[in-house]
């Protein structure tokens, strides 16, 4: 896919489709209002013959309109006239560009960048433009022997159109990070739509060094079954035990500023499938449980970012990678592990595994000096339940640390919302027999794992994304979503010193 930035006459473009934006009340956009005028009204009559209203994502195509050069006009609703929010900004992006994909074209001139949204200047808009575009061109048909017949022409080239030839310089690093973000979030896409029996520890591994040979920035180490044991990690080993696939242990170090400088050290779980293991699963969608890898498949995708962009920041991947199923060896309810920290653990729910994966990692990650530790799992049912796929769960230790990734979510649309961790919902923890359990109760789910995790990570400033609920959609339309790949690389583009109106 190529992308350009350009001022253009939407009338006079050389392009199988333009793009223009219709508001309410059918108030035309500068650009529908250039493409009326062109063809003697020709717009506005066949605007009221197809009875289009302009409320936001509407969409209309038209072909064959008199005295323009476009072939085709798609026009995409975008609600009330005036400056508009963000999020129906996105709203519209994403009606238009899948329309506009599915519509055969194989370029195409999107001139929605002229509206005005509020708190939001021309490198966002067309950030994501380009990141809408990407989105809806986005197919997973590697495993369909078939993929023929499925096949449009496929859009390739897209040309932003930019109101004022000033903006061009600002249009231009939006389209930059939007391509770099989007390579990231394809690849967590990718990643997280295999399923269990491709992509397994192992297979992470496997692509974790292909990232290292195509950027020479990305260092990659991968720790074996036996070096984890000689580290302590029996927390981590005894998810993997049912499994016939050896656990990894995967850090990919990218490097973009002076060593001195202390990196930021972002976690991801990586079960590949998560059974339950002994505690097993009901069968029903138990089918998703191969999504269980997508915080790792979202860290892989923001190094992946940050690498491509050549972000200048210190910045450490570790992806905690491991089948979770029952077996002869597998671990069963009441055994009672040592972790890396020292600390013992009563696996009282061998289902509750993400936290003891990520728990030896958190430990691992001092050795990394981190300015900032942030893990990203699907650790709980419970977060599901809370926030639906709205919002990503956001704990931590750290408020500034905390509100940087709630800005970073909110500018990029990847939203997270932050829930308490008190001392007092640690209480929920206590066991018999070890220094803690694995669950607490029924009640508050999403914290207490949460605070699970915050014991192992009381030498640093750390936050955890429990981005169950917002890393893969269900039902008809099934799929990782990439997230939160876009919001780990906004906080990084923040960290990279990006200035930014909002
Ligand atoms: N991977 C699951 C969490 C999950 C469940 C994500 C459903 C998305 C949808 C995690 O390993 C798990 O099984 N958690 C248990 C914890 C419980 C046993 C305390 C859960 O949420 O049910
Ligand atoms: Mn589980
Ligand atoms: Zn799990």
């Amino acid at each position: 896919m190529e992308f350009r930035v350009n001022k253009v006459a939407a009338d006079k473009q050389r392009t199988s489709c333009v793009v223009v934006g219709i508001f309410e009340s059918r108030r035309l956009s500068p650009s529908a209002q250039a493409i009326d005028d062109a063809s003697g009204g020709e717009l506005a009559k066949l605007v009221r013959r197809f009875g289009m209203q302009g409320s936001t994502g509407d969409t209309l195509a038209l072909n064959n309109l008199s005295d323009i050069t476009p072939e085709r006009v798609l026009l995409v609703g975008c609600g009330k006239r005036g400056t508009i929010p963000a999020s129906q900004y996105k709203r519209l992006l994403t009606a238009g560009m899948q329309k506009l994909s599915e519509g055969g074209a194989k370029d195409a001139t999107v001139c929605l960048a002229e509206l005005q949204v509020e708190d939001r200047d021309v490198y966002w808009k067309i950030r994501q433009n380009v990141e809408a575009v990407r989105d809806s061109v986005y197919r997973f048909d590697q495993l369909k022997s078939d993929a023929s017949s499925i096949k449009l022409p496929k859009l390739r080239r897209v040309v932003c159109a930019i109101a004022s030839q000033r903006d061009k310089s600002r249009a231009e690093e939006g389209m930059r990070h939007g391509i770099g973000i989007s390579d990231g979030v394809d690849l967590a896409k990718d990643l997280g739509n295999l399923p269990g029996n491709i992509c397994t520890p192992t297979y992470l591994a496997t692509r974790a060094r292909q990232m290292a040979r195509s950027h020479k920035s990305i260092k990659v180490r991968v720790l074996g079954e036996a070096e984890m044991k000689r580290l302590g990690m029996g927390a981590l080993l005894s998810v993997s035990r049912g499994s016939q696939e050896p656990a990894r242990l995967i850090t990919l170090e990218y490097r973009g500023s002076p060593a001195r400088k202390r990196p930021a050290v972002l976690i991801g779980k990586g079960v590949t499938f998560d059974s339950g293991g002994i505690s097993i699963k009901p069968a029903a969608q138990m089918d998703e449980m191969k999504f269980d890898m997508c915080g790792a498949a979202s860290v892989m995708g923001a190094v992946k970012m940050a690498a491509s962009l050549a972000l200048p920041v210190n910045l450490v991947g570790i992806v905690a990678a491991t089948e979770n199923l029952p077996g002869g060896a597998a671990s069963k309810p009441g055994d009672i592990f040592t972790s890396m920290s020292g600390q013992s653990v009563e696996v009282l729910n061998t289902d509750a595994e993400g936290r003891l994966v990520l728990c030896d990692a958190l430990t691992y990650a001092s050795r990394f000096e981190p300015d900032v530790v942030v893990d990203v799992a699907t650790l709980t049912g419970a977060c599901v339940i809370a926030l639906g796929a709205q919002a990503a769960g956001l704990f931590g230790n750290n408020d500034r640390l905390a509100d940087a990734l709630l800005r970073a979510g909110e500018f990029s649309h990847d939203r997270a919302w932050r829930l308490p961790l008190w001392d007092e919902y640690g209480e929920a923890l206590k066991s018999n027999f070890a220094d803690l359990a694995n669950v607490g109760g029924r009640e508050a789910g999403a914290i207490t794992a949460a605070c699970f995790l915050s014991r192992f990570a009381a030498d640093y400033r750390w936050a955890h994304l429990d981005i169950a609920g917002v890393a893969w959609r269900g039902g008809k339309g099934k799929g990782a979503t990439g997230r939160p790949v876009r919001l780990l690389s906004q906080f990084l583009l923040d960290r990279a010193g990006r200035k930014r109106v909002s």
